[in-house]
């Protein structure tokens, strides 16, 4: 059991036009029961896939072993997505493997709504809202966006996120499975971010 601690304040909120991103709290029921919720939905695991988290017990060891060294490390990680009047919808990442398993030296961006809320634009308005954060408050200039090569509603996101298109290949860090690769305007040339699977446009 990680006993690393969340370095953000109580009330740390990246607030958009109509929704807040909180970090998630493995101490709330609330909280694990909603990831739960969140990642058992067919929509998404028809997408994803399944995480095994399937227990509040589960979510809450996932939260504190994985998303808060994340959040100790980066400063980003895997947040929690609410209206402003508190009611969960989703969640935004920004997530870099760490070693051993460190592969590219970007972020990534993703993001999943309920299926009952989604088609309201909430996925492209907090994902935008993520890497400006990232940009204002930590500098980074730099951020991919991945997805399963045929889900074109997540291509469409990545897209309305300002992130463009950039080949599809078969990435190492999804085990080789076909993925869509997409990159920030202003990345140049992807080997310089360790990314050097061939891509085909
Ligand atoms: C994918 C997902 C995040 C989209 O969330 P959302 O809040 O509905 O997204 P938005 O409303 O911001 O945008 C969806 C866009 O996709 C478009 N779209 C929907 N289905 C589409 C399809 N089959 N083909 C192409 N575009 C599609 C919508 O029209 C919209 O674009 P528009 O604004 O130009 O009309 C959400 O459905 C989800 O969580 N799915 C399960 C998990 C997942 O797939 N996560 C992403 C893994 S990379």
């Amino acid at each position: 059991m990680s006993t690393e601690q969340s370095p953000f304040p109580p009330g740390f909120t990246i607030s958009t036009t109509r929704l807040q991103i909180t970090p998630f709290d493995p101490t709330s029921q609330i909280h694990c029961r909603f990831l739960v919720q969140l990642w058992n939905t067919d929509d998404f695991i028809n997408s994803s896939g399944r995480t095994g988290i399937d227990t509040p017990e589960k979510a809450s060891s996932f939260i504190q072993n994985r998303v808060i060294p994340s959040y100790a490390r980066n400063r980003y990680g895997q947040f929690l997505v609410s209206l402003h009047d508190g009611r969960h919808i989703g969640m935004v990442s920004l997530m870099k493997g760490s070693p051993p398993d460190a592969h590219y030296t970007a972020p990534d961006v993703g993001y999943a709504i309920l299926p009952e809320e989604s088609g309201k634009g909430y996925a492209t308005e907090v994902g935008k809202g993520v890497l400006e954060y990232a940009r204002e408050d930590l500098g980074i200039e730099a951020a991919f966006g991945f997805c399963v090569a045929e889900d074109m509603r997540s291509r469409r996101v990545l897209e309305k996120i300002g992130l463009v298109f950039r080949g599809v290949g078969d990435l190492v860090v999804f085990g080789g499975k076909r993925s869509a690769v997409y990159a920030l305007p202003s990345m140049g040339d992807l080997e310089a971010y360790n990314l050097t699977e061939k891509l085909e446009v």
